[in-house]
């Protein structure tokens, strides 16, 4: 029996992993274990998509909750290399680029445990992004690499992994909305609030460089407030935003504003929405695959695929851009994308098999 740990933690590992979870859970020769680091820990911010991703119940929950990078992340170490001692798995997945990402595969890569990381290869070249960095340790120590697209494949390439390490497997988040999005749309959301609207955009910002620095953020939601004006803006609010707006007293009062969403919820919001602005990774990636206009709130993007085959537009820190590009998508002007290669729902499958046999 080939014994493979899972750890998860943050909100954009789940949709990642239960895809994976799922695959493995077919081949009778993999025993499965999953770790949830807690770095995420509120209902709606990880137990909700447990429950709607129908993922199982971690079997250990390091409990490490919210801190700075260093805190977090050496919090995550201890606590794993303690786990490890116990239960020594065959084989370590980890997900993504947020900080259980990098714990992770740092304490087993010391231990000698064999680490896979799905979504290798992504780059930014923005290291002024914690997740720039998780991202070039990650696959650094990383033994088996699942990269989303053929840039990333190229990226690893060139910073001298080995080819036959690298899978280009396509993009699991893909699998968890091509498995739910008929659910999604069954969905009812926010109908009171939409009432009367044919049309609505759909905003999250949660990036440090948006959110942290008042000044900029002040104008960034002065912005959206001004474009609410021609066509209402729905706003799911991150913990860290919040914090932001709660901190300075911000003009927000013609957005559309609610808590952080669930999968299902949030998903259903996108496939309705004329457009969306946001600086989530995930997003740009979601908004490709479901043709819907996405308007990016950085300078640059680890999926350049989103930008150049995709609906993605970065507009970066320029607020009359963001303006403009809105006004323009109002206009008539979409960006067509195209889907890129292998995302087709299949990705953890091929995972699946690949994992089993390493
Ligand atoms: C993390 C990831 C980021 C990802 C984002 C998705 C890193 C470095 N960053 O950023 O890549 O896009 O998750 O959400 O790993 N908080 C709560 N409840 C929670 C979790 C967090 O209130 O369940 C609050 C806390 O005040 C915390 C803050 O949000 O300090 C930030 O959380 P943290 O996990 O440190 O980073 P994120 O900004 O969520």
């Amino acid at each position: 029996m080939k014994r493979i740990m899972h750890v998860v933690g943050a909100r954009p590992n789940f949709m990642k992993a239960s895809p994976v979870l799922g695959a493995l859970s077919d081949h009778s020769s993999v025993d499965q274990t999953l770790v949830h680091t807690g770095q995420h820990y509120d209902l709606n911010m990880s137990d909700i998509f447990f429950d709607e991703l129908s993922m199982p119940l971690p079997d250990f929950n390091l409990g490490v909750g919210s801190g700075s990078h260093a805190d977090q992340t050496a919090g995550i170490m201890k606590k794993l290399d303690a786990l490890l001692a116990e239960n020594r798995p065959d084989l370590v997945v980890v997900y993504g680029d947020v900080n259980s990402t990098v714990a992770s595969s740092l304490v087993c890569s010391k231990l000698g445990i064999p680490v896979g990381h799905v979504e290798a290869g992504l780059r930014s070249f923005d290291r002024r992004m914690p997740e720039e960095l998780n991202r070039l340790v990650t696959d650094q120590l990383s033994d088996h690499l699942f990269t989303p697209s053929t840039d990333a494949k190229i990226n690893l390439i060139k910073e001298g992994i080995h080819e036959e390490r690298i899978y280009e497997v396509g993009n699991v988040m893909i699998d968890s909305l091509v498995k739910l999005r008929e659910v999604a749309a069954e969905r009812r959301v926010l109908e009171r609030q939409l009432e009367g609207f044919e049309e609505y955009g759909l905003v999250t910002v949660h990036r440090p460089s948006n959110v942290d620095e008042p000044g900029y953020f002040e104008c960034l939601l002065n912005c959206l407030n001004g474009i609410s004006k021609h066509i209402p803006l729905v706003f799911p609010v991150h913990p860290r935003t919040k914090a932001s707006i709660d901190q300075f007293p911000l003009n927000t009062s013609h957005l559309i504003m609610t808590g952080p969403l669930g999968y299902l919820d949030f998903l259903a919001l996108q496939m309705r929405a004329k457009l969306v602005i946001t600086d989530s990774g995930g997003i740009q990636e979601e908004t490709t695959y479901l043709g819907i206009p996405c308007l990016t709130i950085r300078d640059s993007t680890e999926r350049p695929v989103t930008v150049t085959s995709g609906t993605n537009i970065l507009v970066g820190r320029d607020l009359d851009k963001l303006t403009c590009e809105v006004e323009s998508i109002l206009s008539g002007n979409v960006k067509k994308g195209n889907i890129p290669p292998l995302w087709d729902g299949e990705a953890s499958l091929r995972i699946a098999a690949i994992l089993e046999s390493v």
